[in-house]
């Protein structure tokens, strides 16, 4: 009989330039096959370290999800202040313990949010071709897929923003603020 794996809500927040520590460890958790998955390549921790460094700056907002209270998975939005209209690009990361429990999912489901509400009206996700569970996943949030010789690319129109989707993000990025602060506290 096959095990089947019980899925979970985390809780996910915004992270902010005190969580790099964190993100860098996040990064370095993955192992060989995610982050071939991930950076399209074999990247090694000099990589990681140098993007880790500046996964946090202007033009980009970030999530991360904490299973266990500790970062497991990150959900990248980038690109924000490159072209208008706006174009982004989202990628994703879920540490292998933690695979399958739905955290991808829930995190596809934040970055949509946050770049709907930021006006994007192209997400860009590009990942391998062997690559299925991101493309159920982006299918699974609308994307049309696009088919290359060594990538896909998963393309999705966000809707525009309502003042509900917006009040709904400020006010947990001001809790998930709070939170970050206390945790760079302790
Ligand atoms: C891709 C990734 C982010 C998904 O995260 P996850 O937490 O494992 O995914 P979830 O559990 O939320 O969802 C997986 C979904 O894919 C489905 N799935 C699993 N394996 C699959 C496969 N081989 N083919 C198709 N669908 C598959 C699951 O049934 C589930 O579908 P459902 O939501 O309809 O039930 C994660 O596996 C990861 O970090 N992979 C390595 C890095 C990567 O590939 N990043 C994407 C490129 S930027």
């Amino acid at each position: 009989m096959t095990e089947v794996t019980p899925q979970i809500t985390p809780p996910i927040r915004r992270l902010w330039p005190m969580d790099q520590p964190a993100v860098l460890k996040h990064f370095l958790n993955l192992d060989r096959d995610i982050r071939h998955m991930r950076f399209g390549g074999g990247v090694g921790e000099g990589f990681l370290r140098d993007y880790a460094d500046g996964i946090l700056k202007v033009g980009s907002v970030i999530f991360g999800a904490f299973p266990d209270n500790e970062l497991r998975a990150v959900g990248e939005l980038r690109g924000l202040l490159d072209a208008w209209p706006v174009k982004a690009e989202a990628a994703f990361s879920v540490e292998r313990a933690w695979q399958d429990r739905g955290i991808g999912d829930a995190l596809v489901t934040r970055v949509i949010a946050a770049a709907q509400n930021r006006g994007v009206n192209t997400l860009n996700m590009i990942c391998l071709p062997e690559n299925r569970k991101m493309q159920h996943l982006a299918v699974k949030h609308d994307a049309v897929l696009q088919l290359d010789v060594d990538e896909v690319e998963a393309r999705l129109t966000p809707p525009w923003p309502t003042p509900g989707s917006l009040a709904e993000e400020f006010s947990g990025e001001a809790q998930g603020f709070t939170q970050a602060l206390l945790r760079w506290a302790a």
